[in-house]
């Protein structure tokens, strides 16, 4: 396997790219360093430092490695940004995803596994229920529409040139290496502050006080274990959700974390923050089926608190 990463400088890419390595696969990252990290990206695997909205410079790394699978991992991962500029987002998260796109079809790509959003495409998943892949997407932020967008791209490249594909939409994604700027970024937030004993926010979900907003925590093994598949072919569906299905809110993850580090850090409450869903929570039992039980919170916790207490007791 010829596996090219974008987005291989970041945290869910270069996890894969480690797991892919230890596979015995050769690896390509392919990344702007925008928000990934050199360092991240293992000494084995081939790095283009590559902006996916250049869609000539996409297309060189490309012809330089001549991958037989891709896992397009990059993008602008913050709903907080697309809000902001759309613009923006659209142009990395649309018409990079096309430039990837059209690569994979000139060099006859086996596979394309595109990362998804789980956690912001349903938009608000009522109480007491899950979203499977057959809720009709309700993406409530430019973010989560370019994601939708792209997904409906890969059905047209399917029809149009048999671009062979999975989708994988993402839960809140939480491990070591993440960064606290992505979709689960308040697990790396929480964890850095209670390290040093400083308070911490919950976000109101609705009214200030109350335990913040419900999501699916899911750990990186699990993100990395269904990449992986998806890219053997082992994954028949098209579409699939990546969550464990369990529901956890702000103020339970808090009390978590305190607990683990043994931290002293205070809780506090904050109001609700602009373009927050108030709750997210995956059907995730066809990932179970296909792949067997997803990592506990208790564990995934335990393992991504002592990797941060490890990387600040080396700063
Ligand atoms: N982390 C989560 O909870 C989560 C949840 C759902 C979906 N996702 C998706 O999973 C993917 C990986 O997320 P992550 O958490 O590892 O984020 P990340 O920010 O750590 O990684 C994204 C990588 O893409 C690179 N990148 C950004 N813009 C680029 C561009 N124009 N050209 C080339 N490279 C570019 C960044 O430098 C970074 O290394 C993203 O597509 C994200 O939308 C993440």
């Amino acid at each position: 396997m010829r596996l090219l990463i974008t987005g291989g400088a970041g945290f869910i890419g270069s996890n894969l790219a480690d797991q892919a390595l230890d596979a015995g696969w050769k690896v390509a990252v392919l990344d702007d360093l925008s928000s990934g990290r050199r360092e991240n990206v293992p000494s084995a695997a081939e790095f283009h430092q590559v902006d996916i909205q250049d869609a000539d410079a996409v297309e060189q790394a490309f012809a330089a490695f001549k991958p037989t699978a891709v896992s397009h991992q990059a993008a602008q991962a913050s709903v907080a940004i697309s809000v902001r500029e759309p613009q923006k987002d659209a142009s990395i998260n649309i018409i990079g995803s096309i430039n990837v796109m059209q690569s994979c079809v000139r060099h006859k790509v086996a596979h394309l596994v595109f990362a998804s959003t789980g956690g912001a495409i349903y938009g608000e998943v009522p109480d007491g229920t899950r979203a499977s892949i057959a809720t009709i997407p309700m993406p409530l932020s430019p973010y989560a529409c370019s994601k939708f967008a792209v997904e409906k791209y890969l059905d047209c490249f399917r029809h149009e040139h048999g671009l062979n594909f999975t989708v994988l939409r993402y839960a809140n994604v939480y491990g070591p290496r993440q960064d606290p700027h992505g979709e689960a970024g308040v697990v790396a937030i929480f964890c850095n502050r209670m390290l040093a004993n400083e308070p911490v926010s919950v976000f109101a979900r609705t009214t200030v006080g109350d335990p913040g907003c419900v999501r699916d925590y899911v750990f990186i093994a699990d993100v990395v274990k269904a990449n992986m598949a998806a890219l053997q072919g082992q994954i028949p569906d098209r579409v699939l959700n990546v969550g464990t299905g369990r529901e956890t809110n702000t103020l339970q993850l808090a009390e978590h974390i305190r607990t683990t580090l043994a931290s002293k850090s205070e809780i506090r409450y904050g109001d609700r923050r602009a373009g927050d869903v108030e709750r997210s929570l995956l059907d995730a039992d066809r990932l179970a089926e296909l792949l067997g039980p997803t990592v506990t919170v208790d564990e995934g916790l335990r393992i991504t608190a002592e990797w941060f207490r490890q990387r600040a007791a080396k700063a």
